[in-house]
């Protein structure tokens, strides 16, 4: 009885504690022009806070958004320059100065610097896949120009690019692989060998597979099935990439939570590396995903918001954002690092995907680089878990 009434008092103080911290820190977040603490420092116990940049911010000839960048984030990707099509793009032929900048940017900054991607079916140039005639090559020879890609990109940036996505997208939505032109020449084990292939190009960096739609079963049931077995064959897979193109009104948490759940009990670590939230109203028959050849023409209603977001959904937003970190946060053993698709609105791929030509509102920053409503409630989703924290260890301590 007596332990009973003492644990009783300590649940009244720790809850207190925790609106106390909340109204400290909502009311200095919002008043603060330059918000503070920063993403970075908000999570920094909990996993790394990532941007994708495009070439005027990691070459700095967008100071602004640079700035914020700098600010804001710890992990970087690059948008496209990494990917075949840009470093590759005719045989024997590579272009590393914006891929050389990138990196320096990262370096500079002292920041987690990813590499995305070395093997996907999109943004890889036809010539690839094919000889001087127009045929498709052989096994081997596809094999040789994989590994000299590989050891040739991986190479030059080994020690400094952490980790890589060695496989984007190989997965159909129903957890079977996609045929695409490498599955067809190689075989399956192409992903086997493009793991091997970096692994000895960088031994010392994270190796990820990255894809979109994991939340819905079936692909996942494939991704599982795609990492016990590179597991059992040895290769060296670091983590899953869970890309992260969501909506307002997808995935659920439970589904999200269950995806990370699902790919912290394989042991890898896990990673949301693309992320953003869509709020426009999709155009596809199917539920929302990132497939990236859908497109579809401007049609009446589907581009809402050209002279801003109504604040009512702007608050749905902030609210999506809040719920996804709180997933997120209850895996922070297993999460390494969350990483946004984009800086400001302005950058986002949504205002061109899958419609050209529309306004989009997915990420943390408008497009005057300004924080949104979204951005204070990501941060504030951190204050309430570490106050949660400190109350907790406190309980702990004092017991
Ligand atoms: C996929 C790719 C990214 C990017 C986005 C859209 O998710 O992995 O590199 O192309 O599509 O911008």
């Amino acid at each position: 009885m007596k332990r009973g009434k003492i644990n009783f008092s300590k649940a009244i103080v720790g809850g207190m504690f925790v609106v106390f911290v909340f109204i400290l820190t909502s009311c200095s977040s919002v008043k603060t022009a330059h918000p503070e603490p920063s993403l970075k420092e908000a999570f920094k116990n909990d996993f790394l806070i990532g941007a994708a940049l495009n070439e005027s911010q990691y070459c700095e000839s967008n100071s602004l958004e640079a700035a914020i960048v700098k600010e804001q984030f710890n992990s970087i990707s690059p948008e496209n320059v990494l990917k075949w099509e840009k470093i590759h793009p005719e045989p024997g032929e590579y272009d590393f100065a914006l891929a050389d900048c990138y990196v320096n940017f990262g370096v500079k900054n002292h920041m987690f610097i990813i590499g995305h991607n070395l093997v996907w079916h999109s943004q890889t140039p036809g010539w690839v896949f094919r000889d001087d005639n127009g045929n498709y090559i052989d096994r081997d020879t596809l094999l040789k120009r994989m590994r000299e890609h590989i050891f040739t990109v991986v190479g030059r940036y080994k020690g400094k690019i952490g980790g890589w996505d060695v496989v984007n997208e190989a997965l159909n939505e129903d957890g079977t692989l996609r045929n695409s032109s490498w599955r067809k020449i190689i075989g399956d084990d192409y992903i086997e060998k493009a793991f091997e292939f970096a692994h000895q190009a960088d031994p010392k960096a994270e190796l990820y597979y990255n894809d979109f739609g994991l939340e819905k079963a079936p692909k996942r049931a494939g991704a599982i099935a795609l990492v016990k077995k590179l597991r059992a064959e040895g290769i060296p897979i670091t983590g899953v990439g869970l890309q992260g193109h969501y909506a307002l009104d997808w995935p659920d948490d439970a589904d999200l939570d269950e995806t990370i759940s699902a790919f912290e009990k394989l042991g890898v670590k896990v990673m949301i590396t693309e992320l953003d939230v869509n709020v426009l109203p999709s155009p596809k028959r199917r539920s929302l995903d990132a497939e990236i050849s859908d497109r579809y023409q401007m049609q009446p209603g589907m581009n809402p918001y050209t002279n801003g977001l109504p604040e009512a959904v702007q608050q749905q937003l902030a609210e999506r954002y809040a719920d996804f970190f709180s997933v997120f946060l209850k895996h922070r053993a297993s999460i390494s690092r969350v990483t946004l698709w984009g800086v400001t609105d302005g950058n986002s791929w949504l205002n061109d995907y899958p419609i050209r030509g529309r306004t989009s509102y997915p990420l943390l920053f408008d497009r005057d680089g300004k924080p949104k409503p979204a951005f204070f409630s990501v941060l504030k989703t951190a204050e309430m878990n570490s106050a949660t924290k400190l109350t907790n260890d406190k309980s702990v301590s004092a017991r």
